[in-house]
């Protein structure tokens, strides 16, 4: 059996390898899905050859706890920045001077993404730590294994240990796809794909990590036994082993080689799948950097060339102030228009109240504004020179442009937002514009203009206002005729049947989206317990931490949420989990106690609490000699595993699981043979 895994984790590699370094895959999805479950049973099955360089530990884990600190063997420097060919000649000239022989220089490109430094022990990767200060970083491995172009075991002919640096980066595509996915759930948007892949790298639960596809381009390999002198030649070896290596990487004989390399890279950047913000120069033999030597900061065989991010130059007529659905305010600069990579620009972000002051910004400066990385435009300088009438000096607003509220700002935030939840018209409408939204209470015909019709028309004052709706009134505004007037009826009655996670996640709690809200519905069962639920009883569900809680509690202690709760109770809202998940499905698993362990893909931890609650079994924290089983998920952890192994208590999958209370017929090819007890 060992064998079988053995050659299946073998199988799996390689095509990971071919998809992910190689983009040439040899088999599809499905059948690699396929392959992947076979082995993830047979793991299940066998915890006693569990390895965590297994292709199945790539889906992360749901374990929650800070970054350990690690030391780094080597500092991670940063590189000088050169902003002109000018100054790529005077490294090369610097270069030629101080070794006084022929050197060859390799020209890379300049991924911006997050640096992380691999460790490899024996072809396993054993350590993945990010920057951090340089000296020390956060020991992130569990969140880089998910990292699919990152080899958790190498190919042949490796060195017994080193270590490879590279970039972990966030392609445009996932990037665009992710801002999406956070603006329909009202979440801050990341500014660029640097922040997003930093963000992702540093959050809690790798799960998460392995669904945003992350990719990594190495570039820099360090040890004592490193194949050859060259650095060109050992990032091939390094490409052979299974690392991704980027195929602009060119050895380059002179000055000239170099320019070329820079103007082509300059315009064809634009088409890679990910950000780059230059190129990197490094002299390609190991001697010849070891006999340039380092600076505090920097290599003195290296340096960053960093691309011109566009810029142009246009005068400030004002500075408005927008307020979001969540009541955060954000400023934005109005411009004369202005061209600017190809688009006219008229408008810009400058972000909070700090950017405003440290720009010191007037009305009527002429600005530099950029588009760099970020998506929006950028005003990154004033011009001094250019002012000549000093206009007044820009100030944060106090109050809410929208309602005339006096703006808070929460301690250790950048924005100012203002607290009229409730009373402010940006904020009910967005709540409302929330609450019909396809994942929340699905109604028809109420987008967001109608809204603001029927709000300024005083047909919609609040969310619960949407039940009482009648045809002929609605029929009677313009642009509202009598089909779409009875389509709107229609839909808010049929949103009367939506389950109750969904009616929770529709009343905008701040922080509750979809998945919080089903793991709150699920865990307390009614908006009742819910609302009555102790800030230890709400930290104590899964995935549910501070911030949440302190939200969740927030909601409930406002009077007017619950007068709207009341009301939508009224109107026949949902407001605990169905009958049919809430009664007893069976007593298949009375008298059992089962622990749950790991992750799972067909219900959250939560609903398997329900489920085994639903089926007569009880649900207990840890192994103990009395738990009859352990529903196993994926990336078990080892401790648990090793527990549940000397006291002989069963592993039982989630398919398993399923099968054994009849919601699921087994498959065969996964083993289940009916007298696990
Ligand atoms: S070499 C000792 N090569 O740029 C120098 N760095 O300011 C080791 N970067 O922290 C770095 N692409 O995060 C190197 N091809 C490349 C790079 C690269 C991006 C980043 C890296 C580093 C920063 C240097």
């Amino acid at each position: 059996m060992q064998h079988k895994i053995e050659s299946l984790r073998r199988e799996l590699e390689q095509h990971n390898y071919n998809y992910y370094v190689l983009s040439a895959p040899t088999i599809s999805d499905f059948d690699f899905d396929k392959k992947l479950r076979e082995l993830q049973e047979l793991e299940n099955q066998h915890p006693e050859f569990f390895d965590p360089n297994s292709p199945t530990q790539r889906v992360g884990s749901d374990s929650v706890s800070g970054f350990e600190q690690v030391a780094h063997s080597y500092p991670m420097l940063s590189l000088g920045n050169t902003y002109s060919e000018g100054e790529v000649q005077d490294f090369y000239e610097r270069v030629r001077k101080a070794l006084n022989e022929d050197f060859e220089l390799v020209c890379e490109l300049k991924y911006d993404g997050t640096s992380i430094s691999l460790t490899y022990e024996n072809g396993l990767l054993v350590r993945a730590v990010t920057r951090g200060d340089g000296e020390k970083g956060d020991d992130v491995t569990a969140n880089v294994k998910t990292i699919r172009s990152i080899p958790l075991r190498l190919q042949a002919n490796f060195p017994a240990k080193f270590e490879i640096r590279g970039e972990i980066l966030m392609p445009w595509a996932v990037f665009d796809e992710l801002n999406k996915e956070r603006e329909a759930q009202e979440e801050q948007l990341f500014a660029n794909p640097r922040n997003a892949a930093s963000g992702t790298l540093k959050l809690q639960n790798s799960t998460i990590v392995a669904q945003r596809k992350l990719d990594a381009y190495l570039y820099y390999m360090l040890g004592e036994n490193l194949p050859t002198d060259l650095h060109s030649e050992n990032l091939k070896a390094a490409h052979s082993w299974g690392f991704k290596i980027s195929d602009a990487t060119r050895v380059c004989k002179s000055l000239q080689d170099v320019f070329d390399f820079i103007t082509y890279w300059d315009t064809e950047r634009k088409n890679l799948p990910v950000a780059t913000d230059g190129i990197v120069l490094k002299v390609n033999s190991l001697l010849q950097q070891k006999n340039l030597g380092f600076t505090a900061k920097s290599p003195r065989w290296a340096i960053a060339y960093k691309f011109q991010a566009e810029k142009a130059v246009t005068r400030l007529n004002s500075v408005s102030y927008q307020v979001g659905r969540t009541g955060a305010v954000t400023p934005v600069a109005n411009l004369d228009p202005v061209q600017l990579s190809g688009t006219t620009v008229k408008r810009a972000s400058l972000h909070n109240a700090d950017i405003i002051a440290s720009l010191d910004l007037h009305n009527g400066d002429m600005v530099f504004v950029e588009k760099g990385g970020e998506i929006i435009p950028k005003i990154t300088a004033v011009d001094f020179d250019a002012r000549l009438l000093i206009g007044d000096k820009v100030q944060f607003i106090k109050s809410c442009p929208e309602c005339g509220s006096t703006l808070i700002r929460i301690e250790g935030e950048a924005a100012h937002y203002c607290p009229n939840e409730n009373g402010c018209p940006p904020q009910i409408k967005g709540k409302m514009e929330h609450f019909v939204s396809r994942k929340a209470m699905n109604i028809d015909g109420l987008g967001s203009e109608t809204i603001a019709l029927l709000f300024e028309n005083e047909l919609l004052k609040d969310i619960a206002d949407i039940y009482e709706l009648k045809v002929p009134d609605l029929a009677r505004l313009e642009r509202l005729g009598n089909k779409s007037a009875v389509n709107i009826k229609t839909s808010y009655e049929a949103s009367k049947e939506v389950p109750f996670e969904r009616v929770l996640f529709a009343l905008g709690i701040r922080f509750v989206g979809e998945t919080v809200a089903k793991k709150l519905a699920f865990a307390f069962k009614t908006i009742e317990k819910l609302e009555t639920a102790t800030f230890e009883e709400l930290i104590a569900v899964d995935e549910i931490g501070e911030r949440i809680a302190q939200s969740v509690q927030k909601y409930f202690s406002d009077e007017r949420s619950i007068e709207l709760i009341n009301r939508l109770k009224q109107y026949g809202l949902q407001m605990q989990v169905s009958e049919e998940k809430l009664q007893p499905a069976g007593n298949t698993l009375s008298g059992l106690s089962i622990v749950i362990s790991g992750t799972f893909s067909k219900h959250s931890r939560d609903e398997y609490k329900t489920i085994i609650e639903q089926n007569g079994g009880k649900n207990v924290g840890s192994v103990s000699a009395k738990t009859s089983f352990i529903l196993a998920g994926e990336n078990m952890g080892p401790e648990k595993l090793k527990k549940a192994e000397s006291l002989g208590v069963k592993l039982v999958t989630e398919n398993e699981f399923l099968a054994m209370i009849g919601t699921e017929k087994p498959k065969p090819q996964q083993g289940f043979t009916g007298t696990l007890f």
